[in-house]
C-alpha cells in the first residue's frame, strides 16, 4: 500500500503546485516502496536525487508564486522549505558517504512532511489567495 494516498485535501486550486505536490507525492511512494522491498543502494540513491532535485524546483517555483501574490507568511515558509530541505539532503549526505541504512525515520520524516506541510502550510497560503480581492 502507498505510504501516502492523495486526496482531494491535498489541492490547494493551484493547478501548477496541485501537480508537483501529486508528483513529490508519487516520488515518496516510490521511495516507500522500494526501500519495502529492500532494494539496493543504485535504486534508493537514484530516488533520493530525484526527491531533492524536485524538491528544490518545486519550492522555487511556490516561493516564487507567493512573493507575485506578495503573501505575507513569505518568510516563515521559505524558512521551513530551507529546513525541510535540508532535512533531506542530510539524509542524501548519510546514504551516499556514510552508506547509512535508510531506516522507517526517513519515511516517517517525509510522510508528516508532505501531508502536514501542504495540509497546513500551503493551504494557509492558499486560503489567503482566495481572500484577497480580485
Ligand atoms: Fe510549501
Amino acid at each position: 500500500m502507498a505510504l501516502i494516498k492523495w486526496t482531494d485535501d491535498f489541492n490547494l486550486g493551484i493547478e501548477s503546485v496541485d501537480a508537483q505536490h501529486r508528483h513529490l507525492v508519487e516520488i515518496v511512494n516510490k521511495f516507500d516502496e522500494a526501500m519495502c522491498k529492500g532494494k539496493g543502494s543504485r535504486v534508493m540513491n537514484e530516488i533520493l536525487n530525484d526527491l531533492v532535485g524536485y524538491t528544490q524546483e518545486h519550492f522555487a517555483d511556490e516561493e516564487k508564486i507567493m512573493t507575485e501574490a506578495g503573501y505575507e507568511g513569505l518568510k516563515r515558509h521559505q524558512a521551513q522549505h530551507r529546513q525541510l530541505l535540508q532535512k533531506v539532503e542530510r539524509f542524501q549526505y548519510e546514504f551516499n558517504t556514510e552508506h547509512r541504512r535508510v531506516t522507517s525515520t526517513v519515511q516517517d520524516f517525509l510522510k508528516y512532511w508532505l501531508t502536514s506541510h501542504i495540509l497546513k502550510d500551503d493551504k494557509a497560503f492558499a486560503a489567503s489567495r482566495q481572500e484577497q480581492p480580485a
